[in-house]
Formats: structure tokens, C-alpha cells, sequence
């Protein structure tokens, strides 16, 4: 009987054997609108290999892809770059089914595998470099520590150049096809990028250094094989030259306007601040966030150059969906950014002082006071919001000389 699920060949010695998560619409906050993959990778060295697993409803499709290239009992370790339960979920029942002589994690790993699954499955953890024999193959383990969890490692495959990411240089990006060089690139680039902006970007100095170091550890990928999305077999130095270029966090001539409304004040408000920033000179990328998602928003942030945010006051407070935005863009740590607050308010108005200390504590340089109505913008505070958004754009086209 044919297998439903098999294995996918990328080398002669290696095949992708995750699965595809078609209908992931949200990855704990993050809107996946293209849904997923789970990639779990075997090696076929003396011993076999697996290199991390899938989520835990998926483990019978990975048994399966295993099966269609070896009887899974061959399976004799199994490395775990990373213990997030989207890669490590199906850990356990891969264990019990093909009851490995070796489990391997970085030391953080072994930590966070037993903090997950309360166990006392033995598990080893290689030193930083460290590499293991698989007949004629060689892997090498890398700690790549915050990247995105502590636990984080590569394996580099050295005689494939073959790297195994794990969640760096992936994207949620569920396909029939398992190659990057089979999607349309402004498909990779816009889901790549967004995996940037709400996964990777409050490391993105450690990204920086880790690219530069790639010589230095002996590490020249001819193939790239994340956890999620495509794997890159040609020019994989593209994925690699995206996140350079990302963790950069270089500002450009563009401005993103967050806001909510209650009754359309805040909203006319926003759209007055849009026209002043776009008369200024650069691109605005208006947001309301009944339309937005907040993952939306984060990747719109990366490479602008201005955050501005519009609230209402409701009950002496900052608007619920406003405090939701800027507790996840707080903790996604974006850098370089200028802004200003504005909102419309009934009786006491205390949002726009809230969302500039939101603005203050993400190390946002505020231009200009915030603008508040009351009530319902007249015309005079409408210039004032035409004039902060101009104001805003004089500021970033100083901090940004050249346009682009
Ligand atoms: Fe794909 Fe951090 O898990």
C-alpha cells in the first residue's frame, strides 16, 4: 500500500520528514495567514538521525514520512534544536516509538525539555562546538543562545554544508513545495520578514554578531533547513543577507500611525496626522487597528522610521486594543524610531499621556506634545494634527538623509 505521507529528498543523505500545518491562522499572538510547517530533517548516517520533531498532533505524519525511507525503530538519536513545543511537542511520542540511545539538546535545552515534560529521559547536551560521528558524516553543534530561546542551537552537517536552523531563517509559510526556490521571492520576503519582526527582532544585535561569526565558526551553508517554511538550496545566502539587513534596524522615510477609535474621532485625527506626514515626505502606513492585526503592525515597523499612536481615553484609560499593541511592540524592542501620541477624549483624556510613556519606555524619541480633542476634532485641532505629523517627518527625514 502506498504511503499517504513520505519523505522528502534533499541530498543524497538527507530528507525533510516534518509536516504541513495548513490551517495555523494564529502562532501564540502571531497572525499566520499562510499557515505552516514543522520541518523534522533525517540523516541518514551510521546511526540514523533525526534532527527535532514536529508539534504533537503531527507525529504520526513524521513517522510516516520517516517510514516511507527507513523502518523508524533505525532512528538511534534524535537532536532537539529547540524545545518550543511546535518542534519538541512530539518529542515524547517519537521517543516512546522509537525509543532512541540518544537524545541530544543544548544545556539550556535540557533544561527546558525537562521543564516541559517533567521527565527522566536521559538527555545529552554537547559542548558549544562539539561535534558526533554518524558513520562519514560529521554534525556539529552551535549554541545560538536567545535566538530565539535560550535552549537555541544549530547542527551543521558539515559535509553537506548543510545547516539546521531551527526557527532562524524560517517563516510560516505552509506549501506543497519544500523548496524556497519554488515560491514566488516577494511571498518569502514578506513572510520572512514578518517572522523577523515578531520573532527575531528583540535579538537582533545577537543576529548581527552571530552573521558575522559565520567564517569564524567554519559555517558556509549550501543549504539552509529551518524549522518552518521552505529550505534554501540555492543562494541560501539570501535569507542570510535579509536578516542582515533587518537586524540592522536601519530607519527609512516611513512612517507607521497606529490608532483606535470609539466615534470616529481619533480616527479623523489619524488620517490628518497621515496627510501631514505623507506632505513631509514619507511613506505612511495607516493602521487602524479594528483592520490590523497587531503581528500586521510589528512587520510594518521594520525599517520605518516614525511610530505614531492614536487613542481614545475609555474609563481614564489608554483603549484596550491600543494597550495591547504597544505591550507586544514593547517586547519586540524596535530601535531608531521617532513618534507622537494623539486621541480624542470625552471628560479627563489620560490616554495620550499613557501612550507617551509607552512611547518613552520603548525608547521612542517623542517629536512633539501629543495632540487631544475633545470630544470631536474641530478644524483647528485637525491642522494641529496635520502640523504633528509634518513635524514628525521633518524629524525622520534629518535622521534619514537619503531616501529609500
Ligand atoms: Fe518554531 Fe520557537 O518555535
Amino acid at each position: 500500500m502506498d504511503r499517504p505521507f513520505r519523505a522528502v529528498k534533499i541530498t543524497d543523505r538527507v530528507h525533510w520528514v516534518g509536516a504541513v500545518d495548513w490551517g495555523l491562522r494564529d502562532f501564540h499572538g502571531y497572525a499566520t495567514s499562510r499557515g505552516s510547517t514543522y520541518n523534522a530533517y533525517l540523516v541518514l548516517g551510521d546511526p540514523v538521525t533525526l534532527i527535532d520533531t514536529v508539534k504533537a498532533p503531527f507525529v504520526d505524519e513524521m513517522l510516516d514520512r520517516i517510514a516511507s525511507v527507513v523502518d523508524p525503530s533505525r532512528v538511534r538519536i534524535i537532536v532537539s534544536n529547540h524545545s518550543e513545543l511546535d518542534h519538541a511537542g512530539g518529542l515524547p511520542r517519537t521517543i516512546a516509538a522509537v525509543r532512541p540511545d540518544r537524545v541530544i539538546a543544548s544545556a539550556m535545552g535540557v533544561k527546558a525539555l525537562r521543564g516541559h515534560f517533567h521527565w527522566d529521559q536521559p538527555l545529552h547536551a554537547p559542548q558549544d562546538g562539539e561535534t558526533l560521528r554518524l558513520g562519514d558524516l560529521t554534525l556539529r553543534f552551535i549554541e545560538t543562545r536567545m535566538l530565539h530561546w535560550p535552549d537555541s542551537m544549530f547542527t551543521y552537517l558539515e559535509e553537506e554544508r548543510l545547516l539546521f536552523s531551527q526557527d532562524a531563517f524560517g517563516m510560516h509559510l505552509a506549501g506543497a513545495a519544500r523548496f524556497a526556490d519554488e515560491f514566488d521571492t516577494s511571498v518569502l520576503h514578506e513572510e520572512a520578514a514578518k517572522y523577523f519582526a515578531n520573532i527575531l527582532l528583540p535579538y537582533s544585535g545577537l543576529i548581527t554578531r552571530l552573521i558575522g561569526r559565520l567564517p569564524e565558526l567554519r559555517i558556509a551553508p549550501r543549504i539552509i533547513a529551518p524549522d518552518h517554511g521552505p529550505i534554501w538550496r540555492e543562494r541560501p545566502e539570501q535569507i542570510v543577507e535579509w536578516y542582515a539587513e533587518w537586524a540592522m534596524q536601519r530607519p527609512r522615510r516611513k512612517a507607521v500611525v497606529v490608532f483606535d477609535t470609539m466615534w470616529q474621532s481619533t480616527d479623523r485625527m489619524a488620517r490628518a496626522v497621515g496627510e501631514g506626514l505623507a506632505a513631509g515626505g514619507l511613506g505612511v502606513a495607516l493602521l487602524p487597528l479594528a483592520a490590523s492585526h497587531r503581528s500586521d503592525i510589528a512587520t510594518a515597523l521594520l525599517g520605518a522610521g516614525a511610530l505614531l499612536v492614536g487613542s481614545p481615553t475609555l474609563n481614564n484609560q489608554v483603549f484596550p486594543t491600543v494597550a495591547d499593541v504597544m505591550a507586544y511592540l514593547k517586547g519586540l524592542r524596535p530601535r531608531n524610531l521617532v513618534g507622537a501620541a494623539f486621541g480624542s477624549y470625552g471628560w479627563s483624556g489620560e490616554a495620550v499621556a499613557q501612550v507617551e510613556e509607552m512611547l518613552r519606555e520603548m525608547k521612542v524619541e517623542l517629536v512633539a506634545e501629543g495632540v487631544k480633542a475633545i470630544y470631536v476634532p474641530d478644524a483647528e485641532v485637525l491642522a494641529r494634527c496635520r502640523v504633528l505629523g509634518e513635524t514628525v517627518a521633518a524629524r525622520v527625514v534629518e535622521r534619514v538623509p537619503v531616501a529609500g
